[in-house]
């Protein structure tokens, strides 16, 4: 974490991607880069390829054609073990949690630990404790996922994520089928990581409320495009962007936002 701390330049480089499923192509030449520390999401409408691009970003799948750097290095460049090694300094949160159910709370999140350190039994459990106090979910370690409320199961899943110290996290529609508290006290919980631990956060996410409270900057992608059709601060491009898609997609969040306040 410190390491991440103290070096420069962005931690992760998007270099011309191509990416897409056999013959079809979703996205052609895409290019950003997120900055250390930064809350970034990746938007747009249902299907331009957003989740398809954040399997590119976590190694799932590789681009047909540029790179994806992690803190310098080309992910899917080195052998399996290098990137092993670089996966294990991301944290994952996939949309439907992904916990396992025959597991309780507290195995679910030491997980990792299991499969990435040597520690003892005891140091695990204290860890665990910790994260879960983080997520405010002290003292649930005993009990099974089902019994979680799907905004817990959430968090459960962020301690998860968060158990090997990441110094990025991705975050695959977080508010998907919460209820709008929830939803908004996840978005809290974001920053709140942002700030206590340093992370870079990336976020996909067709949740528009969530990006006026939580994105730092913002990168679109367009379903007819295939490419960026925009990248800034959300509120720049409320008022400026020269695609009226991009305009309407925005300024349709700033009403939202004002409606509610
Ligand atoms: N495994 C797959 N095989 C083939 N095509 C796929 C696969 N997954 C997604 N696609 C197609 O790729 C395109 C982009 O899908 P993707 O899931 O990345 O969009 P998305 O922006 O995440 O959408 P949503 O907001 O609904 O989650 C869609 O046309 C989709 O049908
Ligand atoms: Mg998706």
């Amino acid at each position: 974490m410190l390491d991440g701390k103290t070096k420069t330049g962005p931690m992760v480089e998007v270099v011309n991607v191509t990416c897409g499923y056999g013959n079809t192509v979703v996205l052609e030449n895409v290019s950003f880069s997120v900055a250390r520390g930064e809350v970034f999401f990746v938007v747009g409408r249902s299907g331009c390829g957003k989740s398809t691009l954040l399997r590119n970003m976590i190694g799932l799948q590789d681009p047909r054609a540029g790179e994806i750097r992690f803190d310098g290095q080309t992910l899917s460049g080195g052998g399996q073990r290098e990137r092993r090694k670089l996966l294990r300094r991301m944290g994952i949160l996939y949309q439907s949690s992904a916990l396992w159910s025959t597991m309780t709370v507290g195995e679910n999140v030491a997980l990792p630990l299991e499969e990435h350190t040597r520690l003892t039994r005891a140091e695990m459990r204290e860890l665990v404790a910790m994260k879960l106090g983080m997520v405010g979910l002290a003292g649930v370690e005993g009990v099974y996922p089902e019994a979680l409320s799907g905004g817990m199961r959430k968090r459960a899943a962020l301690a998860r994520a968060l158990i090997l110290d990441p110094e990025i996290l991705f975050f695959d529609e977080p508010s998907a089928g919460l209820d709008p508290v929830s939803a908004r006290n996840l978005d809290r919980l974001i920053l709140q990581t942002r700030e206590s631990l340093g992370t870079t956060i990336v976020v996909v996410s067709h949740d528009l409320e969530s990006i006026c409270t939580v994105a730092d900057r913002v990168v679109m992608l367009g379903r007819d495009e295939k490419t960026l059709i925009a990248t800034g601060r959300p509120r720049d491009l409320a008022g400026e962007s020269e695609n009226p898609h991009v305009r309407e997609f925005f300024q349709g969040t700033m009403t939202q936002k004002a409606k509610e306040v």
